[in-house]
């Protein structure tokens, strides 16, 4: 049997987060610069809630990190952080207005993971279907500039979906942070600074905002 009590596991509980997965953010975000000081950051799939408390960490007090998941959390946060119980398949018109009220974002950030089901190919289209759900958020309210992580099943139409948000982004990477676990099949797909807005995920009613960015 795996020993799940691991060198990051015991990390974060020293460093009192409530996860391990803070460590593939704080490895991206070294690597990448992504949260600065003063910065608006979108977490979704936040619960329990270590990259939000990270990202609050990052942004200091002038900042502000809108926290988001269909589970609610018990940890603590500090006060520029709002934590919301929302669905993002579904979103309600309350979660849409509370993003709208802070947008736009310097970061988007997608830890989104469906519960896994052991069948392979439908844990990749459940993945896939959370990532288009947060690009199509980062197309709405990501900020010009801003920057769009999310975290991906590696699967078969994993690639089509790099490509295909490759125009928009000044430049598109994959990373594998060494605190994901060599046998999880997840990657992150990092989008850097955003040029322009993706036209596939074009919104009639924010039509006059489009070249606002
Ligand atoms: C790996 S955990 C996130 C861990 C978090 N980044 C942290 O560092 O504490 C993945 C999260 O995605 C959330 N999630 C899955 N589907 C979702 C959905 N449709 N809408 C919102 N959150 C979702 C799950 O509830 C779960 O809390």
């Amino acid at each position: 049997m795996k020993n799940y009590r691991d060198y990051y596991f015991r990390k974060a509980k020293a460093e009192h987060y409530p996860a391990r997965s803070v460590y593939k953010l704080m490895e991206m975000d070294k690597a990448l610069r992504l949260l600065t000081p003063g910065g608006r950051v979108l977490d979704l799939g936040a619960t329990p809630g270590s990259w939000s408390l990270y990202a609050a960490q990052q942004v200091g007090p002038q900042g502000r990190v809108v926290a988001l998941d269909c589970v609610p959390t018990e940890t603590v946060f500090p006060p520029q952080v709002q934590f919301l119980v929302a669905d993002m398949l579904h979103p309600s018109a309350e979660a849409i207005a509370v993003l709208e009220a802070h947008a736009p974002f310097s970061v988007v950030l997608s830890d989104m993971a469906p519960k896994t089901t052991g069948s392979r190919i439908t844990d990749q289209a459940r993945s896939l279907a959370l990532v288009e759900a947060a690009y199509g958020v980062a197309m709405r309210w990501l900020a010009a500039g801003g920057h769009f992580v999310a975290k991906i099943f590696e699967g078969p139409d994993a690639p089509a979906f790099v490509r295909g948000i490759k125009p928009f982004f000044e430049r598109v990477t994959l990373m594998k942070p060494k605190s994901s676990r060599s046998e999880s099949k997840e990657i992150f797909i990092v989008g850097l600074s955003l040029r322009t807005r993706d036209p596939r995920y074009r919104i009639p009613e924010d039509e006059e905002n489009y070249g606002r960015t």
